[in-house]
């Protein structure tokens, strides 16, 4: 298991994606991950952090600035922890929110994406939401787009394969090694067998006792 928690960011100005890194913390945190949930735009670093998820709302084809800055700034750090990005953007009935992993993620978020070498990224559907007092929301309510198309079970199906990842990542322990009796300790009795040397010996050093003599 990750022995440092887990960040997940989020930048969303009406509710809709603080919604879904809600749902998706609330995922790892049941699979036993110690996790943040936060508003990109009060993140000043992810050093502490063993993985990454970072999503945003897309508006007039972009990402909302806290997320984007985020990544940005801490592109170098990000380029050696385990990196999730999600975005929430399309609404209305039609194929994209019908199939939203089809429709592209904004270049710039690709483009950064690349140099990090994320671990995955998606594309979910949004809310619009008339609810809100927004005026933004309200002109698209009168579009005739007023609706979920966020699909909350696909947002915490997709947290557990980041579960599954980063259980699947995880380094055995030096404990957890020397504990396993496994491919290594059969090719040790193999080798000691061939040089004529007694099988056991090999793996009675690897747990401290038999020790070679010092001369
Ligand atoms: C003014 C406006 C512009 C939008 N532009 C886009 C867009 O370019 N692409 C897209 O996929 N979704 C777009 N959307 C939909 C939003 O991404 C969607 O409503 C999202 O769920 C909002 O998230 P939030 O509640 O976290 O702010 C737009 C919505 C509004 C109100």
């Amino acid at each position: 298991m990750l022995t440092r928690p887990i960040l997940v960011a989020y930048a969303s100005r009406h509710h809709g994606t603080e919604e879904m890194a809600t749902e998706i913390a609330a995922a790892l945190r049941e699979a036993g991950f110690s996790v943040d949930l936060r508003a990109a735009a009060e993140v000043s670093t992810t050093e502490p952090y063993g993985a990454v998820v970072v999503g945003s709302a897309v508006y007039l084809t972009e990402w909302e600035r806290p997320a984007l800055e985020l990544i940005q700034r801490e592109r170098d750090v990000l380029a050696g922890r385990r990196v999730w990005l999600f975005s929430s953007g399309p609404v209305g009935d039609g194929r994209a929110t019908r199939h939203p992993e089809s429709v592209p993620q904004p270049a710039v978020v690709d483009r950064l994406a690349d140099e990090i070498g994320v671990r995955g990224r998606a594309m979910f559907g949004g809310r619009v939401d008339p609810r809100q007092d927004s005026f933004a929301m309200e002109i698209m309510a009168q579009a005739g787009l007023a609706g979920d198309w966020r699909d909350l079970p696909r947002v915490r199906g997709w947290a557990l394969e980041i579960a599954s990842a980063l259980r699947a990542d995880a380094p055995l322990s030096r404990q957890d090694r020397d504990d396993r009796p496994g491919m290594e300790e059969g090719l040790h009795a193999k080798i000691g067998h061939l040089a004529g040397r007694p099988a056991g010996r090999r793996a009675a050093h690897r747990h401290g006792c038999g020790r070679a003599r010092r001369s």
